[in-house]
């Protein structure tokens, strides 16, 4: 007897890649680009392993035309990819640069002659340093009035070729990293008192929202980190208070404005529904304006626990009892959990939940290239198990219309610099030649199999 198939993905199901502007462009100072935090925060001793940066990273901005080469091999869809809002403003506000504009321009036009659809990302956590300095980046409200203007300009110049506008990536883990514990720009460590970073940028992604929408946007989308909470055999009422709590943190906090126009319980953190009294009224009318989609970026399942004397938050993260696969990251390997994500979604959310799009799942892996070939066999598997979770959704009656793997290229991780590639696309730093890995023509092949007639 074979083994059962997985479910099959709809016909007219959209396949992608994602990229983000600080992890691949590199040209850090050209072309009038102002600093953004992360260019501010990587000067910083002993903040990024090994003190990388982004100022060069994969030189994309140079190198366009051959990514774009490599995206349209693939045969994708569609292209998600990040504007550098120091680009287009360079102070964040007012004046903007007409030579950022122009790259974005070229990249657009590639793109679409090279029948790719463009999918870009507002911000992808770059803020101009010039918003940080003037009043605490996101933890101000008045950015996310900013990011409303910027959000207009964009859509002013491209949305005769651009249709599907994502605002935020990961508005959570901007939060948590950037501001929370601040291993990421631009490092406040805030603990609980970072909630208003939440706020401020869902009400950003309202007001961009309505602005994108003005200027003749089609479809409006946000990209949240999601994760399924899970908790450890002979969990107590004590575990499932702080898996309760976590889920309100990392998921509840960044949809339940979004999708059902309120914040969740957050009294497990010491604040009230108002966030500690920087949500005013209108503004969750605002943040929960319909939207056309949600991306969900997905990489793997919480384990969480209750905790312990010494937590300082109401949760502590476990390890899960299983036995799992690992990325190079150490993250565990569980395609279910996005199976489970999804129909967890729908069944919370129910009418309320849009389209769904996965806008990143992928993996880093101790990548070797030997005799010019990197045999990347984890990843394929990985990709395939997790397209095959997306399917299973689907089956269950998830409205998933696409899946964008993370990433095109190996580019700079945050914190971790260059040292965690996770690429369809090797890319040598010091010559800065690209290398398709196996999993590219892996890609390759399950895409144009799914276009195959059955
Ligand atoms: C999510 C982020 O959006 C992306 O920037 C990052 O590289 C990947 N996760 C992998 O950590």
């Amino acid at each position: 007897m074979s083994a059962p198939q997985p479910p099959q993905l709809p016909a007219g199901f959209s396949w992608g890649a994602s990229t983000a502007a600080y992890q691949i462009e590199g040209a850090a100072t050209e072309d009038g680009k102002g600093v953004s935090i992360w260019d501010a925060f990587t000067t910083r001793p002993g903040v990024v392993r090994d003190g990388h940066t982004g100022a060069v990273a994969c030189d994309h901005y140079h190198r366009c035309h051959e990514d774009v080469a490599l995206l349209k091999g693939l045969g994708v869809d569609a292209y998600r990819f990040s504007f550098a809002w120091t680009r287009i403003q360079p102070e964040g506000r007012g004046a903007v640069e007409p030579r950022g504009l122009g790259f974005y321009d070229r990249l657009v036009d590639e793109l679409l002659e090279s029948g790719i659809t463009p999918v870009p990302t507002l911000f992808h956590w770059d803020l101009p340093q010039a918003l940080e300095e003037d009043g605490g980046g996101w933890m101000n409200r008045d950015t996310a009035y900013r990011f409303a203007e910027y959000a207009g300009i964009l859509a002013e110049r491209f949305s005769d070729r651009v249709g599907r506008w994502i605002t935020l990536n990961e508005p959570f883990i901007h939060m948590a990293f950037g501001y929370a514990f601040g291993v990421h720009a631009p490092g406040q460590a805030l603990m609980v008192d970072a909630l208003p970073a939440a706020h401020h940028q869902l009400l950003g992604h309202g007001l961009a929202a309505a602005a994108l929408r003005e200027h003749g946007a089609s479809e409006v989308l946000i990209t949240n980190n999601c994760t399924p909470v899970r908790l450890l055999p002979g969990a107590d009422e004590a575990d499932r208070a702080a898996a309760q709590a976590y889920d309100a943190l990392h998921n509840r906090l960044f949809n339940d404005p979004l999708l059902l126009g309120r914040y969740p319980d957050m009294s497990a953190y010491g604040r009230s529904e108002d966030l500690g009294g920087v949500v005013r009224d209108g503004d969750l009318a605002v943040i929960a304006a319909p939207l056309d989609g949600l991306g969900i970026n997905y990489y793997n399942p919480t384990w969480i626990t209750a905790p312990g004397p010494e937590a300082g938050l109401p949760f502590d993260m476990a390890e899960p009892k299983e036995e799992y696969e690992r990325t190079a990251f150490d993250w565990p390997v569980v395609p279910d959990g996005l199976t489970e994500l999804l129909v967890a979604f729908k069944d919370r959310y129910g009418d309320a939940l849009p389209p769904v799009w996965v806008t990143e799942n992928g993996c880093s892996q101790p990548d070797e290239m030997v005799d010019g070939v990197v045999d990347d066999q984890a990843r394929i598997s990985y990709l395939s198990s997790h397209i095959d979770a997306v399917a299973e959704a689907v089956a269950q009656g998830v409205d998933v219309r696409g899946y964008f793997t993370w990433s095109l290229l190996d580019n700079f991780e945050w914190a971790e610099g260059y040292h965690q590639r996770f690429g369809l696309v090797h890319v040598d730093y010091d010559t800065q030649a690209r290398t398709p890995k196996a999993s590219y023509s892996w890609y390759r092949d399950r895409i144009a199999a799914h276009r195959t007639p059955r």
